[in-house]
């Protein structure tokens, strides 16, 4: 079946408009051949645009836009791996529209403070040329809850060594909770093991 011009309204039958075949399709007790047929062509059409525009690839521009993040932003992470694009026979770089997940993935990963690198290897293990699905997202929130659950012991772990620390500007490593907490260092053996690292 062919689909009519994108926006004409008019089905292929040419005597009821898209609207005026939902509405007599939604409010007929006898649903007409005429009315199936039409409102069927309708949503061909809606269907076959939505996936035109699924397939529609955004800019460097439109991605930073609808991502909320700068240009140069999305430039780093293509640099990164962590997103791919290609480029246009006019050298102008373009992205798949579903790119704008990947990078809403990243943005929250990095504000629970998940660095880049940590952030590309788990996204590593999904086709850079697929878009994320529902799974996907399920898994990485798994196994990054994980990961913000250390970084959240970890913090209140320097903040109770604040508390223990007097403030005296010493950072003695023998006596300065925050300069070397619970003596680790102390573990590791004798001599300047923070300056063997
Ligand atoms: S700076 Fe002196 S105890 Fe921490």
């Amino acid at each position: 079946m062919s689909a009519p011009d994108e926006g004409a309204g008019n089905n292929a039958a040419g005597s009821l408009s898209c609207e005026q075949a939902d509405i007599a399709y939604k409010t007929s007790t006898i649903v007409e051949v005429k009315v199936v047929l039409v409102y069927s062509t309708c949503l061909e059409v809606a269907i076959s645009t939505m996936q035109k525009r699924a397939f529609d690839p955004l800019t460097v521009g439109e991605v930073a836009k609808r991502s909320g993040v700068a240009v140069s932003t999305i430039h780093f992470y293509e640099a990164k791996g962590l997103i791919e694009g290609w480029r246009t026979e006019g050298n102008q770089r373009r992205y798949p529209r579903f790119v704008l997940r990947r990078v809403a993935v990243i943005r929250i990963a990095q504000r629970a403070g998940i660095p880049l690198a940590v952030i590309r290897d788990y996204l590593s293990a999904i086709p850079i040329d697929q878009a994320l699905n529902k799974d996907d997202w399920s898994r990485l929130t798994a196994t990054w809850q994980a990961l913000i659950d250390e970084r959240i012991n970890s913090l209140l772990q320097l903040r109770n060594d604040m508390d223990r620390c007097i403030g005296c500007g010493c950072l003695s490593l023998a006596d300065c909770p925050l300069r070397n907490p619970d003596d680790q260092l102390g573990a590791q053996g004798v001599g300047a093991r923070l300056l063997e690292k």
